[in-house]
């Protein structure tokens, strides 16, 4: 395993429509794997595949100790909504409020190439709608409530939060 550069804002991958992944084979699997070390060391609780300049749509989630790698993931239920700060690895250093549907259903290929569902709220709810997202070229910053809910993590956490902003960064 490897663990792969983030790009940041600016990198125009980040703004790019990732491509289905045509087949889940050794490739995708050692992606999914590298895109699982990444995140983990980053720290953070999802990275997408635009994030490590493959313009493919793989997700990798760590939510609740439990881990989570889908290929063409797709929202196929959305419900109710939460509003709460949220940050990314690809914008280091800041948090945001984003509205997001409380509870969601995706579905998507896992790292055998089997369709899989997955169920999520609250913190899974919303990295799954945050990831999804990163494959279409969206930021979470594109999203916000309002521009000046953009602020240092530090701010919003108090320094020595450090476990928290980690929680924030999908
Ligand atoms: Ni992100």
């Amino acid at each position: 395993m490897a663990i792969l550069e983030i790009f940041t804002k600016d990198d125009p991958r980040l703004r790019a429509r990732a491509k289905r992944v045509p087949r889940v084979d050794d490739g995708t699997r050692r992606l999914m794997d590298d895109m699982v070390e990444t995140m983990l060391a980053a720290p953070g609780v999802g990275l997408a595949g635009n994030q490590v300049g493959t313009l493919l749509r793989v997700i990798v989630l760590k939510v609740e100790n439990q881990l989570y790698q889908l290929a063409n993931p797709e929202l196929i239920r959305a419900e109710g909504e939460q509003i709460g700060y949220e940050g990314c690895l690809s914008v280091p250093g800041y948090v945001g409020e984003v509205a997001r549907a409380e509870r969601v259903v995706a579905k998507g290929l896992n790292r055998h190439g089997k369709e899989v569902r997955i169920k999520g709220t609250g913190l899974l709810a919303r990295a799954i709608q945050h990831e999804i997202d990163h494959l279409d070229g969206i930021l979470f910053t594109d999203k916000l409530t309002s521009l000046d809910t953009l602020r240092p993590v530090e701010e919003v956490l108090g320094a020595e939060h450090s476990a928290e902003a980690a929680e924030l960064a999908v």
